[in-house]
């Protein structure tokens, strides 16, 4: 997008709601009056719905929601370059994009995103619901490049940011199913999937692929039927409160920003995210990959993440990958 309109456009969304004259805009802007009209112009062409009234001025509209690199830069930390984020209106899934892409040499920060996805893929070769109205994307991160070294604690840190992004923005209290679900309430409302490639001699990890998925706007009876009682939506579509470009910004702030924490502790990571677990000291229902399920007491989570359990014998139990059910009361 091209500088002045990217300039506008910023200004706008940092005062989303609030009527401002085209010449209190370009004064603010060091722009002229007809640049800031032929910047607004454009954007409507875009799709943004700026309200104009007269003698108030322009207005971005709060239910103006259009997904766009330049609506998400608006929120970016400046350390984050945003030349690596692309979005797409449809794709199978931005994880298989984002594979793509890291395999053929994409570096860190790289991200992925669409607007809908028509095979849009979950952990254990699920399918992901994947229609407008939701977040689709996926991170490229080089191991390299994380504030810390255990790589077996990306999927946690990705569900922590989130949290904390919702927390901040959306002032909702989400918690976390082990290993990979956000809730709200008692619906899932996102869910991670982390892949990684390896150096094939050495075993090494060359890249992670992280993808999220969050229910943004989507109508609960939209929802397949098998997915009605667990899915929910963070927003009732139309009852928004911020932006979809706000909360992905948000996120990767959280996920790539360099100046913001060069290490993170991962005794910090554990702690917030054990904090947000909503299972700890309940029975859980643990699902082998046979099939086979039996009950446990969810007790901790160990230092890589992975969830400990205590067995009617009283033994404990680390789980890697299983499947874990748990029923609200
Ligand atoms: C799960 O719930 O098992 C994980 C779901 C992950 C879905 C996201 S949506 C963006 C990215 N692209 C995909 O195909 N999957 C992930």
């Amino acid at each position: 997008m091209a500088g002045t309109k990217q300039t506008v456009l910023n200004f706008l969304e940092k005062n989303r709601g609030r009527y401002l004259s085209g010449e209190a805009i370009a004064e603010k802007l060091g722009l002229s009056r007809n640049s800031v009209w032929k910047a607004i112009e454009s954007l409507r062409r875009d799709g943004y719905r700026i309200e104009a009234i007269s003698r108030r001025g322009y207005s971005l509209s709060g239910e103006s929601d259009v997904l766009s690199v330049s609506g998400i830069s608006s929120f970016l930390s400046s350390d984050i370059d945003n030349s690596k984020i692309v979005l797409y209106d449809d794709l199978e899934s931005t994880s298989k994009t984002a594979k793509g892409m890291a395999s053929t040499g994409a570096g860190h920060g790289t991200v992925v995103i669409s607007k809908h996805q028509s095979l849009g893929s979950g952990r254990k070769n699920r399918s992901f619901f994947s229609p407008e109205g939701g977040i689709y994307m996926s991170i490229v991160l080089d191991p390299s490049h994380l504030p810390f070294s255990n790589t077996a604690l990306i999927t946690s840190y990705t569900a922590v940011s989130i949290c904390k992004s919702l927390e901040k923005l959306a002032n909702v209290t989400p918690s976390i199913k082990w290993i990979n679900d956000i809730f709200l309430g008692r619906k899932k409302i996102c869910g991670i999937l982390t892949e990684s490639g390896a150096d094939f001699e050495t075993g090494e990890i060359q890249w992670i692929v992280v993808g999220i998925g969050i229910n943004f706007a989507i109508n609960e009876k939209d929802f397949p039927p098998e997915l009605r009682e667990k899915a929910g939506s963070l927003f009732i579509p139309g009852e928004e409160i911020i932006s979809k470009n706000h909360l992905i910004a948000e996120i990767l702030n959280r996920l790539l920003s360099p100046s913001k924490a060069k290490t993170i502790s991962q005794t910090s990571i554990l702690n917030s995210y054990k904090k947000r677990l909503n299972m700890l000291d309940m029975t859980v229902n643990v699902i082998q990959k046979d099939g086979i399920t039996y009950e446990a007491v969810a007790t901790d989570i160990d230092e890589n993440g992975k969830l400990m359990i205590k067995l009617p014998d009283n033994s404990i139990k680390t789980l890697s990958s299983e499947e874990i059910s748990i029923t609200f009361n």
